[in-house]
């Protein structure tokens, strides 16, 4: 029963000092036996106050690297080793560091869906929730958003008085969303707020009741007084909610909206995982390993996010 195996997990996570971190994509039986839950900057902050001497990410890689930077004492494991976000390898950073030579009063702010590799070529990292705050709070006018042009284009969209380039990148599953989805949607339930992820075409963001990030979208709907909703970010979003308030209508804005990679990861691959976390090399669990020039050539954009953001 997926019961037994959740305690079981809770029992060796306490047992072996393992704190459990999870993407609100993650499935409804993982973000129960979570410690923290929460969209990408919330990770990436709690990460860094993690006390217990290991972290395992439920989420994809990006996360974990992330998680590891921020507290590069502790043992950070990625639950699923094959979960990784496209959107993170869809720029080379040569090609970027290029860029920057060629136009150095520029500069660049990158998704936290990027690699390492890429963020130690960029200035300042960001996520959906606080793109838009930290943008807006830069003193450099010309920017080079990368690598999610819709998110950057909402972000050019709410800093006018920015000069955004922006390069063609972004996450398949949430630009699969068309405006017949929007307006289908629509038809089917016309009495429904609609709230979308910025990663989402900005013709369809521009749709929306309401355009912000996962946590943006849940303290939405927990706050409104509206009755029922359509969610326009992954499936899964949409399931945490009807959870939560049962008393609230939620809808999925399209059945396209499931993320593959977010959606590898299975209880039995946390179960695992903790199980296979040892005192020393742990065979069978997934461990992110950086260097120390790694950790140092990427962190100074993570740093600026969080003074920025905070
Ligand atoms: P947020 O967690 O910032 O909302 O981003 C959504 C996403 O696609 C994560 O990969
Ligand atoms: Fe990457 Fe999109 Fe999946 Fe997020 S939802 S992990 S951005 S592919």
């Amino acid at each position: 029963m997926l019961r037994d195996i959740q305690d079981e997990i809770l029992k060796l996570k306490k047992e072996k000092d393992i704190c459990i971190l999870a993407h609100s994509y993650q499935a409804r039986e993982i973000v129960e036996i979570a410690d923290i839950t929460g969209d990408s900057y919330k990770l990436s902050v709690e990460a860094a106050k993690v006390k217990s001497r290991n972290i395992l990410m439920c989420g994809v890689h990006f996360m974990a690297e992330t998680a590891k930077m921020l507290s590069p004492d502790k043992r950070v494991f990625l639950a699923n080793p094959e979960a990784g976000c496209p959107m993170a390898e869809q720029m080379e950073p040569e090609m970027i560091a290029a860029l920057k030579a060629a136009e150095p009063d520029r500069k660049v702010v990158c998704y936290i869906n990027t690699t390492a590799k890429l963020k130690a070529v960029c200035d300042v990292c960001v996520t959906s929730s606080s793109a838009v705050k930290i943008v807006r709070g830069m003193e450099d006018k010309k920017i080079l958003f990368i690598p999610d042009c819709n998110l950057g284009s909402f972000v050019a969209e709410e800093c006018p008085d920015k000069d955004i380039k922006l390069l063609q990148g972004g996450c398949p599953v949430h630009a699969s969303v068309t405006v017949r989805d929007m307006e289908n949607a629509r038809a089917a339930h016309p009495d429904a707020l609609v709230l979308v992820h910025p990663e989402c075409i900005p013709a369809v963001t521009k749709m929306a009741d309401y355009a912000g990030s996962t946590s943006g979208i849940m303290d939405f709907a927990a706050k409104s007084d509206a009755k029922e909703f359509i969610i326009g970010t992954e499936i899964s979003i949409a399931e945490h909610l009807q959870y939560r308030f049962p008393e609230k209508k939620f809808y999925v804005l399209s059945k396209k909206i499931i993320c593959p990679n977010m959606k590898l990861t299975t209880l039995m691959d946390v179960y695992s995982t903790v199980k296979a976390i040892g005192e020393g090399d742990s065979e069978g669990a997934f461990e992110i390993k950086m260097t120390e020039e790694e950790i140092s050539a990427a962190i100074g954009c993570i740093n600026e996010m969080i003074r920025l953001g905070g």
